[in-house]
């Protein structure tokens, strides 16, 4: 099977020119030239937000932002989302903090996409490291647009017209118990239906849209076939063709698009992990 990356999405005029280094042939690319606390003018933003829907997951490294900078890049993306799950960051409302020395189940160590629970899920994510283990707690993503391209046109077929229900159940269940979720996080959420495949409302690429973390069952099927189709798909887009990593440093920065990419955060360390995070609004999925 062939596996690319799209490189199909139009040069925005006054688009600027970026270094970039791809971490694999489908996802993630590391940007390699850019200072974000000298901030980011309208050419800049441009380039960056093509990287980031070309590559899905993009990358900064040896950055210093303080949270208002943080907030006000997440800013040029969309608006910034309350979180009733995750812990405030410093009294920001829409900065939510993830914090963890290995005592509690890492957030988030599971594939995943953030909030499928919700009608419209977030559109993305910008993740800052503060403080990183020596060794340990890098993050996965996993590319839906390849995921969808390795399936056989039979299935693509037989997918295109179901529908998923998704709700928090799991998520309460792992991370409840131990004060990882707020006290809202906790709540049961009415479940919410999605496609099976989604089409992304900016290139209009099309991608499996359910995760181990959220989708429960699909809908309209009978149970056996339904546990049969989601685990066989989970299966799938644990492909490690399908993947990339990033080990993270004090000053890394990940900016992930939800709406095409799935996400690990790996939960194999002993030291202190510190991230900031700003989520973005996202759309009803269609
Ligand atoms: C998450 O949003 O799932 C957390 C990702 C991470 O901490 O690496």
């Amino acid at each position: 099977m062939g596996i690319h990356a799209t490189t199909s999405l139009a040069l925005r005029p006054q688009t600027r020119a970026l270094a970039i280094r791809p971490l694999t042939p489908v996802i993630g690319a590391e940007i390699l030239d850019v200072d974000l606390s000298r901030g980011v003018d309208d050419a800049l933003f441009a380039a960056i937000e093509e990287t980031f829907l070309t590559w899905q997951v993009i990358f900064f490294r040896d950055q210093k932002l303080s949270t208002e900078q943080h907030r006000d890049l997440a800013l040029r993306f969309g608006t910034p989302a309350y979180s009733k799950k995750l812990k405030m960051y410093d009294g920001y409302e829409d900065v939510s903090l993830l914090e963890n020395d290995g005592s509690k189940k890492a957030i988030g160590a599971l594939w995943h996409a953030d909030n499928t629970d919700y009608e419209r899920p977030p559109l993305g994510s910008l993740l800052y490291a503060e403080i990183v283990p020596s060794v340990g707690g890098d993050t996965m993503w996993a590319s839906m647009y390849a995921a969808y391209d390795g399936l056989s046109e039979a299935m693509k077929s037989y997918l295109s017209g179901l529908k998923a229900m998704h709700d928090n159940s799991l998520v309460r269940k792992l991370y409840a118990a131990d004060g990882t979720l707020r006290n809202e996080g906790v709540v049961v959420d009415k479940a919410v239906m999605h496609p099976v495949i989604r089409t992304h409302p900016v290139t209009g690429r099309k991608l499996i849209f359910v995760n181990s973390g959220y989708t429960q069952s699909i809908v309209g099927v009978p149970e056996v076939e339904s546990r049969s189709i989601l685990q066989g798909l989970f299966e799938h887009l644990g492909r490690p063709e399908f993947q990339c990593r990033f080990r993270w440093e004090a000053g890394s920065l990940a900016i992930w698009d939800n709406r095409c990419t799935q996400h690990y955060a790996l939960d194999d360390y002993s030291e202190l992990r510190r991230m900031r995070r700003v989520q973005i609004d996202g759309d009803a999925p269609f």
